[in-house]
């Protein structure tokens, strides 16, 4: 490696040059490469000596050329977007300072920035004692979720390790998210165990069938001890009805949870708490701020009612090494299943300080709008179907031609040649045997001319695909 240190400039220009450019912004989602093809495009193997220093800013365009630009306001593909510039600024200033969350002594900013997001979080859950943590993704702050309740319903076992003879059970929306499985199968109460409830036509749980699937379990002698509802599931966006759940779960005394990982973030409106009533019940809520507050990966959080919850977790095995309790530094890492921990806290609190909690109401509020108005382009739409009616920021529909042919085969291929053509990426998935185009509008910074650029690029696609076929 030589010693020679390009300047910063160099660096943030190439970075500068990738963010603010209109294509960037608004279109060149991709440009597409196969795995093999990728190989050739870039050096990816490590040199024996190194390499220039200098050479990191060839790497860096390359890297970027090649990447999908999620900051696009055509990556409508996931359920996280956008380029939010105070949170990229806030993640660079957090990684210059390369600290741990472990300790006050460590991470001292830091940890006063964490504890004020935690508290400021908590007062749109309405948890007036409560606590939180930032965590690695909405995966994992539903793993805690089910760990806390595990733990609460069964202290010893976090000592003596899980009894299969408890039969533990938790209930789950059939379309929750796949980690509570895999939480279920970490935490040794395995997936079999993780009853998947009914829900209704338009994906939210039916709370008959959540009541009558817990009794059916007390009578084979099983222990419910976790049920879990969604904010926002992964396909339709669904909302799940949380004040329902709340007192059957206070009827059968099992923690509640709400997976709020996707669509938690409307809560910042007071037009959608009417999502959230009886939020101020349940147990825990997920929170990722890296979905629809748009800020970089992995951006997350865990909020608990009870202060407590989290420390109650953690068996403190010989740890006197790093933490020296005093009454006046709080170290958040006795409360986290991490040890070293990055200052994701940091990031979020850069972009609510630039837009405020006003700002990020707009935000979301703006996100509602833009997906009205893409509801409304399918419904007007001739061979666009709605397939099951919006419910927040999923709109799911299909093209159908004139033509009869497989709708599943033929919308896959319009969402391949799509995704190819580097000018949109949508996602797809099944509502039943029925293969769905799954838009979600997540990028805050969206506007109509967007949605309708996107319905424009589809048609586009979609046109030719039929057209091939008639020929
Ligand atoms: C409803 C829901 N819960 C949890 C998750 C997991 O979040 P993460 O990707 O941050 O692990 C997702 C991710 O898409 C989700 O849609």
């Amino acid at each position: 490696m030589s010693k020679s240190i390009p300047s910063f400039n160099d660096f943030f220009q190439v970075i500068e040059n990738y963010v603010s450019s209109p294509k960037q912004n608004r279109g060149d989602v991709v440009k597409y490469y196969s795995p093999s093809e990728i190989s050739q495009q870039i050096n990816l193997q490590i040199s024996e000596n190194g390499e220039d220093l200098a050479s990191l800013v060839e790497y860096a365009k390359k890297y970027l050329e090649l990447s999908v630009n999620t900051g696009s306001k055509q990556f409508l593909n996931q359920l996280f977007s956008g380029f939010n510039f105070p949170a990229f600024f806030g993640e660079m200033v957090a990684a210059s300072s390369n600290t741990t969350m472990a300790t006050f002594e460590a991470a001292p900013v830091a940890t006063e920035i964490e504890r004020e997001l935690i508290r400021l979080m908590n007062t749109y859950t309405g948890y007036e004692n409560g606590d939180g943590i930032f965590l690695t993704g909405g995966s994992n702050s539903n793993l805690i979720a089910m760990f806390s309740a595990r733990n609460r319903i069964f202290p010893e076992g976090r000592i003596s390790g899980v009894d299969g003879n408890l039969k533990l059970k938790a209930f789950v929306n059939e379309q929750a998210h796949y980690s509570f499985d895999t939480a279920a199968n970490l935490l040794g109460i395995g997936t079999e165990n993780v009853v998947k409830v009914k829900a209704d036509s338009q994906g939210r749980m039916i709370p008959s069938e959540l009541e009558r699937a817990l009794e059916a379990s007390i009578n084979k002698g099983e222990t419910p001890f976790f049920v879990a509802a969604t904010c926002g599931t992964t396909m339709l966006g669904a909302f799940d009805p949380i004040n329902k759940m709340v007192s059957i779960c206070q009827k059968y005394n099992v923690w509640f949870h709400v997976d709020g990982a996707f669509g938690g973030s409307l809560i910042l409106s007071p037009k959608y708490r009417h999502f959230f009533m009886g939020l101020e019940h349940a147990d825990s809520f997920t929170w990722d701020a890296h979905k629809v507050m748009n800020i970089p990966l992995i951006c997350s959080v865990i909020l608990v009612k009870q202060a407590g919850t989290l420390h109650h977790n953690i068996v403190g095995a010989n740890t006197d090494y790093l933490y020296h309790s005093n009454s006046v530094e709080e170290d958040l890492g006795e409360k986290s299943i991490q040890c070293g921990r990055r200052a994701d806290a940091v990031k979020l609190w850069f972009s609510w300080k630039c837009y405020g909690k006003e700002g990020y109401a707009k935000r979301v509020e703006n996100l509602m709008a833009m997906a009205t108005h893409a509801e409304e382009i399918v419904k007007q739409t001739p061979k666009l179907e709605l397939l099951v009616p919006r419910q927040s920021l999923n709109i799911c529909f299909r093209y159908v031609p004139k033509v009869n042919v497989d709708l599943n085969k033929f919308n896959l291929t319009i969402r391949e040649n799509l995704r190819k053509s580097g000018e949109s990426i949508v996602n797809y998935g099944y509502i039943g045997e029925t293969l769905a185009i799954r838009l979600v509008v997540s990028n805050g910074d969206m506007q109509k001319e967007d949605v309708e650029q996107f319905f424009q690029n589809f048609m586009s696609i979609a046109n030719q695909v039929e057209s091939n076929i008639n020929e």
